[in-house]
């Protein structure tokens, strides 16, 4: 596996006569992620995985301090999924001229306003940032992202568009533990009994998909609430069911795809999930 620093470090690396298949990560490197580079090698690409924890797009700058760097790990871990190219970019070759570069500030419209982005004010434009500069630099023709971040995968998905721009976007499946959550980076900061407890995102997501036809959409949210409300380690930020194109929280009847979508706090650990109900 080649390890590049600098754009130019990359354009000398990547080889043009092949497919490029990139998968974006701030490290903290899981079996998700791993997930990630394997499919973009199932493909047949030369796979390209950066990892740079972008700090434009932590809105509590104490959750960007705490975030898990563990580069010789992720090292072995790209290697042994098969990754071709790690890029490790410095703050300053993301950012040679600051983070507010205009340019690279794209508005996302209402998915900013709803869900991760009314709870994360700004997260989504450091998102965008980020990855556009992201893929100015690797220039792939495929690019991986994990369905757990399910509201970033559709401002991806818009970015892409925004930037006219013939990359291929792709949602991949969650990969969970053993007992049903979700695999993230962050959860490595939780402790056994935030762990243990942090099964009921999962839970309430798998509840609210056999109630779905059963019960009401608005006895479904009220039970969610019930159960995080008594639970002495989890605190509910939100839970809703949702159309996934709009983000919109479903009505009973609506026609179409009904998506629950869920963060919860584990002690200052924030947690995401979401659940395709039919
Ligand atoms: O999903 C992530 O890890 C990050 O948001 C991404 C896409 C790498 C941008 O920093």
């Amino acid at each position: 596996m080649f390890v590049a620093k600098t754009k130019q470090e990359i354009d000398r690396l990547i080889p043009r006569d092949r497919k490029v298949g990139f998968v974006p990560t701030m490290g903290a490197l899981h079996d998700g992620h791993a997930s990630l580079v394997a499919a973009s090698n199932r493909d047949g690409h030369f796979t390209v995985a950066s990892i740079f924890v972008n700090p434009t797009q932590f809105n509590d700058p104490k959750d960007f301090e705490k975030y898990p760097v563990d580069t010789e790990r992720d090292l072995k871990t790209l290697e042994a999924a098969g990754c071709d190219l790690a890029f490790l970019p410095t703050r300053s070759e993301i950012y040679p001229a600051g983070t507010e570069l205009d340019r690279y500030i794209h508005d996302f419209g209402a998915m900013e306003n709803r869900f991760e982005g009314a709870f994360r004010p700004g997260h989504f434009r450091g998102v965008g940032q980020v990855v556009h500069i992201l893929f100015e630099t690797v220039r792939p023709d495929m690019a991986f992202f994990g369905e757990k971040d399910f509201q970033q995968l559709q401002v991806i998905k818009q970015l892409a568009k925004q930037l006219g721009s013939e990359i291929e976007i792709k949602g991949m499946p969650t990969v969970r533990e053993p007992d049903g959550l979700a695999m993230s980076s962050r959860n490595r900061r939780l402790d056994p009994a935030q762990r243990t407890a942090s099964t009921l995102l999962y839970e309430v997501l798998t509840k609210a998909a056999q109630a779905l036809g059963k019960q009401g959409l608005d006895a479904i949210r009220a039970e969610v609430q019930r159960l995080f409300e008594t639970n002495a380690h989890l605190r509910l930020e939100y839970f809703d069911i949702i159309d996934p194109a709009t983000f919109l929280p479903r009505k009973d009847g609506d026609p179409g795809v009904y998506q629950a979508v869920i963060a919860a706090y584990a002690g200052d650990v924030r947690l995401i999930d979401n659940l395709r109900l039919d």
